[in-house]
């Protein structure tokens, strides 16, 4: 039973495969097209997932997408209804165009601004077309891999959005019984959907509708903050803990709770109920419009313009917003607790990359064990809609879990050595046992150190195959990166890979996070010993590593410890300001345009300058 599981025209593309329930593969589309965030058809993941399972796409059981043009229609309509007087008095939009545009952003197929204006009929046209593709999706399949539609055998499903987030949540965690919420922008007019899951069904709780989102409040806020890019909301998650929460008052007015576990906007703050809103590309990333109205102007001033000096009015309101995002989160999981009684949370969605909010969930809430999808964004719902297909619709028992995050390509020791050898560049070769004895000495060293191993991982977090790995006892270390490589703001943090064993010696909290998406505080005696990954506010972002999890990432951290006595390697993700790094020659590349100082791939090593002794 072979089921391809697709996240198409929405941000972050991807596909994932899976074989009588076993993980197969898993990527985003950005990795092979190298389009941050890419939104299109995600045309070269779907052929590489067939490639790993050895199959073609006519031997594919059963093809899921995660959007469903025709979920929660009654309550579309019953918007649209209002707005289409309004609209249609205007002479602008007809009515069954306006329920076309009240999903998420409008983006064109090939994920690029298709140059034909930026008008609301455009923004119709385009989602016209991307509902149309979505239904479509036999045709797209056929088309990409030239064959009659008649050939395929494949069975096609519709999964609704946030049920694809919640079994992305739930099937691959290792909960036989647990509470469940989806939290993002929007998905299928929905941006809150919350749950029971019990073996293999997942009753849906409660959800809130458009216009209403916490991830919208999120994304306008960073927008008005000067930060324009999709993804960008890290990186006001970054710049929070530098202020004070002194507009908290104002976001209570902004995002308001009410009873049951919901929420709403104050939407005299927001444009996209009323006008939509368009995602344009800038030199391959999205960009989406903006979302905010200049009632933000009237509460905090003007906007901050990209590019203009960081003050405290930004800090301040980074950390008002940041704290009434958790407010209302737990506002939402301790509603979910009363009605479920579970103590095992499993957690998805965009929003659930606030892994400040989610290391704080087990402080605010009577949870006990949470379960993060690794890929909790969109591109997660190509794995929710596998097992949506597989365990909930099928009924074929539980027993994948998703212990990491290693589901991408992977690449032979041959095929490393021949992309060596296409640069020309020395390259030492280290047994199993010595190279991670040798790269531990380097961090240790000072050097700055490229770690490319085994399967890419799935999501947005670097999780030790794909890294750049530091010391983290150089506090110098957050510069010598940032104007080597990164090149990243000056107040966002990096994080800590910590042997799993050791991290109640080092933090606060001890529930592991194998793919970095909790924040727990550093033990205060120890701030001063890993100072390049204690943020401002004495948190990191920790991962846990296990032997069990990432053999090789356990070993290279042990040997750093057998050397310094610190069990931690700071760790960031192996690119410089594009997609993180997928094949060998990727990796090679970005070894000699930076100023890294050795790169691992393998067991092969690049160096910059050789030192003596080889
Ligand atoms: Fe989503």
């Amino acid at each position: 039973m072979i089921i391809l599981g697709i996240n198409a025209y929405h941000g972050d593309a991807a596909a994932a495969l899976i074989r009588d329930g076993r993980l197969i593969a898993a990527a985003e589309e950005e990795r092979f097209n190298r389009i941050k965030h890419s939104a299109g058809f995600p045309a070269a993941a779907i052929r590489w997932c067939l490639q790993e399972a050895g199959i073609d796409i006519t031997q594919v059981d059963h093809v899921g997408i995660s959007r469903d043009p025709s979920a929660h229609l009654h309550k579309k309509v019953l918007f649209a209804a209002t707005r289409a007087a309004k609209q249609v008095s205007l002479g602008r939009l007809r009515g069954a165009e306006v329920v076309e545009t009240l999903d998420t952003t409008s983006t064109s197929q090939n994920g690029k601004s298709n140059g034909r204006g930026t008008g609301v009929l455009q923004q119709v046209r385009d989602r016209l077309q991307n509902a149309a593709r979505v239904r479509d999706l036999k045709d797209e399949l056929a088309r990409l891999f030239e064959i009659p539609k008649a050939k395929l055998r494949t069975e096609f499903h519709n999964i609704e959005h946030h049920r694809a987030h919640l079994a992305s949540a739930f099937y691959v965690s290792p909960f036989d019984r647990a509470a469940l919420l989806s939290i993002d922008g929007f998905g299928d007019f929905i941006s809150t959907m919350w749950a029971n899951g019990a073996g293999n069904s997942i009753e849906i709780l409660g959800q809130v509708e458009y216009p209403h989102s916490t991830g919208i409040v999120y994304t306008a806020t960073t927008q008005f903050l000067g930060f324009p890019h999709y993804g960008d909301e890290g990186k006001v998650m970054g710049l929070a803990p530098y202020g004070t929460p002194r507009f908290i008052n104002e976001f209570r007015d902004i995002l308001r709770t009410e009873e049951g576990g919901r929420f709403q906007l104050n939407l005299e703050y927001f444009r996209h109920h009323a006008e939509g809103v368009e995602m344009t590309w800038d030199q391959g990333s999205p960009v989406v419009g903006r979302i905010f109205t200049d009632e933000f102007a009237h509460t905090f001033g003007p906007a901050r313009l990209p590019g203009d000096p960081l003050t405290d009015r930004e800090r301040d309101l980074a950390a008002s917003l940041q704290l009434r995002l958790e407010e209302v989160g737990f506002h939402i999981l301790n509603h979910l607790h009363e009605i479920t009684g579970a103590t095992d949370l499993g957690l998805a969605g965009g929003v659930a990359y606030n892994s400040v909010m989610n290391g704080k969930i087990l402080l605010n809430t009577p949870f006990k064990r949470i379960f993060v999808q690794p890929a909790a964004g969109d591109s997660g719902t190509a794995i929710g809609v596998c097992y949506e297909i597989y365990n909930g619709l099928l009924r074929h028992e539980r027993g994948a879990v998703m212990t990491g995050a290693y589901t991408g390509p992977e690449f032979a020791p041959e095929r490393i050595q021949a992309a060596i050898e296409d640069v020309k560049v020395p390259f030492e070769i280290y047994s199993d046992e010595e190279v991670t004895k040798r790269a531990a000495r380097d961090i240790a060293d000072g050097l700055v150190v490229g770690w490319f191993q085994g399967k890419m991982e799935f999501g947005p977090r670097a999780l030790g195959n794909r890294s750049i790995v530091v010391d983290p006892r150089r506090a110098d270390m957050k510069d010598i990166l940032n104007e080597r490589i990164k090149k990243r703001e000056p107040f966002r943090p990096f994080a800590p890979s910590i042997l799993e064993e050791c991290v109640g010696e080092y933090f606060e909290q001890t529930h592991p996070a194998p793919t970095m998406l909790m924040v727990y505080q550093v033990r205060q005696q120890k701030r001063s010993q890993i100072p390049a990954v204690t943020h401002v506010d004495g948190s990191g972002r920790l991962q846990t590593v296990s032997r069990e999890v990432n053999d090789r990432y356990y070993q290279l951290i042990s040997d750093f410890n057998k050397l310094t006595n610190v069990p931690i390697i700071l760790n960031t993700s192996f690119n410089e300001n594009e997609p993180i790094v997928c094949t060998p020659e990727e990796a090679i590349n970005c070894f000699l345009k930076t100023k890294m100082d050795v790169l691992y791939l393998g067991n092969y090593a690049l160096r910059r300058e050789i030192p003596e002794g080889f």
